[in-house]
């Protein structure tokens, strides 16, 4: 085998082990719709209580949602529990959903 193709096959190898949710924001609305915008919003605009989402980076969401989930964010009951109600994909897709909005 030559260098370049070890390389390439390094490369290659290296995405694979990435991990790689193929984010969908259509699965993300649903979720999003049936249990977060009572608080956050139709559109996550939020309002003097709740956060706005709308428009928030992908990691930034991302790492708010396991902070909730693992308990290192515990500063809302509800919220912590509607995070808990999540899986890996849930998240990524409604990360995406929100990210998608204004
Ligand atoms: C009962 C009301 C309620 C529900 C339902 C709810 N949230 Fe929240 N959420 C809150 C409140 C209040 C906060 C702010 C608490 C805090 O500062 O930790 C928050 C914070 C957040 C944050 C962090 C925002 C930031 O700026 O750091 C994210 C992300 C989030 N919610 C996503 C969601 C998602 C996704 C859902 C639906 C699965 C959801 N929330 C459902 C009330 C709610």
């Amino acid at each position: 085998m030559n260098k370049l193709t070890l390389s390439a096959l390094i490369a290659a190898l290296a995405l694979a082990a990435a991990p790689t949710y193929a984010a969908d924001v259509a699965a993300g609305k649903k979720i999003a719709e049936g249990g977060c915008a009572d608080c956050h919003g139709e559109k996550g605009e939020g309002d003097d209580e709740n956060p706005k989402l709308a428009g928030m980076a992908v990691d930034k969401f991302t790492k708010a949602m396991t902070d909730y989930q693992s308990g290192a964010r515990n500063k809302d009951a509800k919220m912590a529990k509607a995070a808990k109600k999540l899986s890996a994909a849930d998240v990524a897709n409604v990360a995406a959903y929100y990210a998608t909005l204004k």
